[in-house]
């Protein structure tokens, strides 16, 4: 049985694709394979230290890759608005909705909101219906989602930051990311409805060995944490190259539909090369998509397909 790897993704020559985070981890190996295969990769990452040391790694190890720095902060609806403006009218091929935080302690985004469901959902949520009008017709939109979607009862929408409950980190990762894979599914729905010639699609890394595992280790002080998370990437983690495929199959192979998730077809969806997988009913429920989408458009206030 042959394997999807990079060496199939088509030329992207002439092409542009915006990926969040991506100066660590998933986020650093799936511009460099979109930037050998010749697109032009805004790099939107907070720390622009950081994204430039990412941008000097991946410039010594391609040839001449198009690569280009964009501030992007996702907890910050400001950044994002400023990001979407600073575009100009640059128009996009791909958009890879990648960064993210998990399980880290609960704080708030500089808009009030808990930091996971504020970062990876609603700074996602908000960058997409900026940039919705500047993607170009046969572009895609990638949503990364986790097996942690399964990790919650649901979203809870009476009480979105954690106000009123105890906090529990790990489910609050879990909401962040059905709310991630839900709103791909609402979003797919909305343009083929539309008739915007827009693939939207999930993806998921199964558990790939990055720095995702240790940022609230480090918040936390917790030294035991980090030890156990440095066990569980040794052991069962999957390069984070290696991670990047889901996504990188998503955004370029021809078999994928709107709607498709895509994650590794290995043990347990945990490694292994991409395939389309499963996810629970919910995130495909189109009432609770619905919900969702008018949720986050009053929190963000972007309207766009609405509008
Ligand atoms: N690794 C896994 O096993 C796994 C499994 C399932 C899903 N995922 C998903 O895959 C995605 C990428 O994670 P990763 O494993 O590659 O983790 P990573 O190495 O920690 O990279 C996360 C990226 O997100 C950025 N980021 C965090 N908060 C941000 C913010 N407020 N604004 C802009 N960028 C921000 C980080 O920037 P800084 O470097 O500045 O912090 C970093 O560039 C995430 O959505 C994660 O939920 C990962």
């Amino acid at each position: 049985m042959t394997h999807w790897t990079e060496s199939d993704i088509p030329s992207l020559a002439g092409k542009t694709a915006v990926v969040t985070g991506a100066n660590s981890g998933l986020g650093y190996y799936t511009p460099r394979a979109l930037a050998a295969a010749g697109a032009r990769v805004i790099m939107a990452c907070r720390s622009e230290s950081k994204a430039g040391q990412a941008m000097d790694a991946l410039r010594s190890e391609l040839t001449e890759p198009a690569i280009e720095f964009a501030p992007l902060d996702l907890a910050s609806l400001d950044s994002v608005r400023g990001f979407a403006t600073g575009l100009g009218d640059t128009t996009i091929d791909l958009l890879i909705n990648n960064a993210g935080v998990m399980a880290v302690p609960y704080s708030k985004t500089a808009d009030g909101f808990e930091m996971q469901f504020g970062t990876n959902h609603l700074g996602h949520f908000a960058l997409t219906g900026l940039l919705l009008n500047q993607i170009n017709d046969g572009g895609r939109i990638v949503c990364l989602a986790s097996m942690a979607h399964r990790w919650t009862p649901g979203i809870n929408f009476d009480d979105l930051a954690w106000e009123k409950r105890r906090y529990k980190r790990w489910q609050a990762y879990g909401d962040s990311k059905l709310a991630n894979l839900t709103f791909m599914f609402e979003l797919s729905r909305r343009m083929i409805a539309a008739r915007r010639n827009i693939l939207v699609a999930g993806a998921h890394p199964g558990y790939a060995s990055t720095n995702l595992q240790f940022v609230a280790a480090e918040q936390r002080k917790s030294l035991i944490e980090k030890l156990v998370m440095r066990i569980g990437n040794t052991v069962i983690g999957q390069p984070a190259k290696m991670g990047a495929l889901s996504t990188l199959y998503a955004a370029t192979a021809d078999v994928v539909a709107s709607g498709d998730y895509i994650g590794p077809g290995g043990f347990q969806q945990m490694r292994g090369y991409p395939t389309k997988v499963g996810c629970r009913k919910q995130a495909r429920d189109p009432i609770i998509g619905e919900r969702l989408w008018s949720v986050s458009e009053s929190l963000t206030g972007v309207r766009t397909l609405s509008d």
